[in-house]
């Protein structure tokens, strides 16, 4: 079976590629390479000894989507490729409408014409919004996100779930990914953030390698175990896992939460970070970040019962392999 994996140089993309390759799937991988590099060919390479055949297209050029499909027997698409970064959304929200939407209407208009029918799109628990229960379920009523970023990924929900509607031919799977940290066992691939990182583990790793003199903690305030915002934390390894899980059981729309089930505070990561690695993270209260939420953790009841899904990957195991990715890689 041959699966084109958008985004597959990205930092989920590349650890999928290898789950994919690792169960013997041939993979064909599309990135336009705006946030990463074409070393992580090579990486995967290394890791699986297998090559994989690359095409750095930008999927919001229709006509480079055609070739692509003209070229390759495609049965099923991962869809990564779309931009991330929450702040900078707000600040470019016409970029962030244009890449992550148009790619993806691109990508369903050309495998409809090529009577390719599958496919597993990246959503984000973003879409949730704020809840006041937990874990949170995939029947919870969405709220609209706060930030462009994750409007898009609200509105492709919607688009493939009217696609859907209009043609039940299609098989399509929306995954909510909480939130990934962690990286491959080898060190050789992981994330690699642009400029400042935004998110909390890729933070935690430049203050531990000396690149940050220390972490700013979002708040103490909130009603959680000690104040800071809880997060449901997720092994890369173990979401790479999910595409599996969700791939082999491809059938209909079907919509899952890639989560643990745990919530971990801030404090708590910092606690096992240092734990973990032996290492000292320096940190101060700073106030809350505009648009956070306090907590945040998913019901992976349905990914299980469905599509055979479980983490196997622990809170130590996410810090050991964050900071060992970190030191081989992140260099100062
Ligand atoms: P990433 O930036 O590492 O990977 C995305 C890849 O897509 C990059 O390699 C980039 O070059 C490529 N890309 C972007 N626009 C493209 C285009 N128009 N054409 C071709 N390639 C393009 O991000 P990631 O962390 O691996 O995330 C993968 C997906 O998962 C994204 O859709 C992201 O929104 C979603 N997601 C990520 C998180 C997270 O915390 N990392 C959480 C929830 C959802
Ligand atoms: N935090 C800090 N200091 C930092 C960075 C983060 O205290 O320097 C705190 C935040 O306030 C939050 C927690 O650490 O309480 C996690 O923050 P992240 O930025 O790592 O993650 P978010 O939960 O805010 O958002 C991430 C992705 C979104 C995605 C969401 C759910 O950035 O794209 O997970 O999947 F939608």
């Amino acid at each position: 079976m041959a699966v084109l994996i958008t985004g597959g140089t990205g930092y989920i993309g590349s650890h999928t590629v290898v789950e994919m390759l690792n169960n013997d799937y041939e993979v064909i991988i599309v990135d336009n390479l705006s946030n990463s590099k074409i070393d992580v060919l090579d990486k995967i390479y290394k890791i699986t000894g297998k090559k994989v055949k690359f095409y750095q297209y930008d999927l919001c050029d229709e006509t480079l989507v055609d070739k692509l499909f003209n070229e390759n027997k495609i049965d099923a698409v991962i869809h990564f490729a779309g931009l991330k970064a929450v702040g900078e959304s707000t600040m470019k929200p016409i970029e962030y409408y244009y890449n992550n939407i148009l790619s993806t209407l691109n990508l369903i208009k050309v495998m409809k014409k090529n009577d390719v029918k599958k496919i597993i799109f990246s959503s984000s628990a973003t879409v949730y919004g704020k809840q006041d229960k937990f874990p949170i379920e995939e029947g919870f009523k969405l709220n609209e996100p706060t930030n462009p970023y994750g409007k898009t990924k609200l509105y492709i929900e919607n688009i493939l779930k009217d696609l859907y509607k209009s043609d039940s031919s299609w098989d399509i799977t929306l995954l909510r990914y909480f939130n990934p940290i962690g990286a491959h066992e080898s060190g050789l691939i992981g994330e690699v953030p642009n400029g400042i990182p935004n998110n909390l583990m890729p933070y935690i790793n430049q203050v531990a390698t000396g690149k940050r003199e220390k972490l700013f903690v979002f708040g103490n305030d909130y009603d959680t175990v000690d104040g800071t915002g809880v997060r449901d934390y997720i092994h890369v390894c173990d979401l790479a896992y999910g595409h599996l899980c969700a791939l082999k059981h491809l059938k209909g729309l079907n919509i899952y939460n890639l989560g643990t089930g745990n919530g971990y505070s801030v404090l708590e990561i910092v606690k096992a970070y240092e734990r973990v690695n032996n290492v000292k993270i320096k940190y101060e209260i700073a106030p809350r970040r505009e648009g956070d939420i306090d907590t945040c953790y998913a019901s992976p009841k349905k990914a299980e019962d469905e599509i055979g899904f479980k983490c196997t990957r622990d809170l130590d195991e996410m810090c050991r392999s964050s900071y060992n990715f970190e030191k081989k890689n992140n260099k100062l």
